[in-house]
């Protein structure tokens, strides 16, 4: 059965959308979600679903980051996970953290990849009057929001949308995007798909 490793920042429901797809179809185990803030929503909720946690707390590593990427690796190693995904993971990750998991590692982003990689990308996305907005599912590679893309979702961007709007619009999508993303990587299916 392929192990999936989860990591969060946050509320983490993309995270439980992932879990709640693999306890009910099976496909894949969630065998451990870790967070880089131990107060992170998320943690509880997957405790609650029966999946094992951990957090290792950037803000105790200062500006080592080596050393905050070697506590969260050990925690990951030990699970032995065949699939690590990055859930509204907030840390970006260093070009040797990403090799440990190169091919394995995947994220969901909250844009239309290529455009807008980084942070506020609902604002940029209603700055530059696109009609539509959207979230990827990408390979994790060294280069930030960057990597082979497993698949997209899209959503029209409406008149008067805020940012706030238009993330909650999102959201919904990622919700969908990711659970499918995970079961076709999984089955080895690596063709470019649009929900
Ligand atoms: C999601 O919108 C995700 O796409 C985004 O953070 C949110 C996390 O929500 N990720 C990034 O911006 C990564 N750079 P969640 O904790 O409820 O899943």
């Amino acid at each position: 059965m392929t192990r999936v490793a989860i990591l969060i920042s946050g509320g983490g429901s993309n995270m439980v959308k992932l879990v709640e797809a693999m306890q009910a179809e099976g496909f894949a185990s969630p065998v451990l979600v870790g967070s880089n803030d131990p107060m992170a929503k998320g943690l509880e909720k997957a405790r609650a679903m029966g999946v094992e946690t951990f957090s290792v707390d950037h803000r105790g590593f200062g500006k080592d980051r080596a050393g905050f990427e070697a506590a969260l690796s050990a925690h990951l190693h030990e699970a032995r996970p065949d699939v690590v995904c990055l859930a509204g993971f907030m840390r970006v990750l260093t070009p040797d953290f990403v090799r440990q998991f190169q091919g394995r590692m995947l994220n969901i982003h909250p844009s239309l990849l290529p455009k807008y990689p980084g942070l506020h990308t609902h604002q940029r996305a209603l700055e530059a009057g696109d009609a539509e907005a959207g979230c990827t599912v990408h390979e994790v590679i060294a280069e930030l929001d960057a990597g082979p893309m497993l698949g997209q979702a899209r959503v029209p961007v409406l008149a008067g949308d805020s940012a706030d709007d238009l993330a909650a619009r999102v959201l919904v999508q990622e919700h969908r995007l990711y659970p499918e993303a995970l079961r076709r990587f999984v089955a080895g299916n690596r063709h470019f798909f649009s929900l």
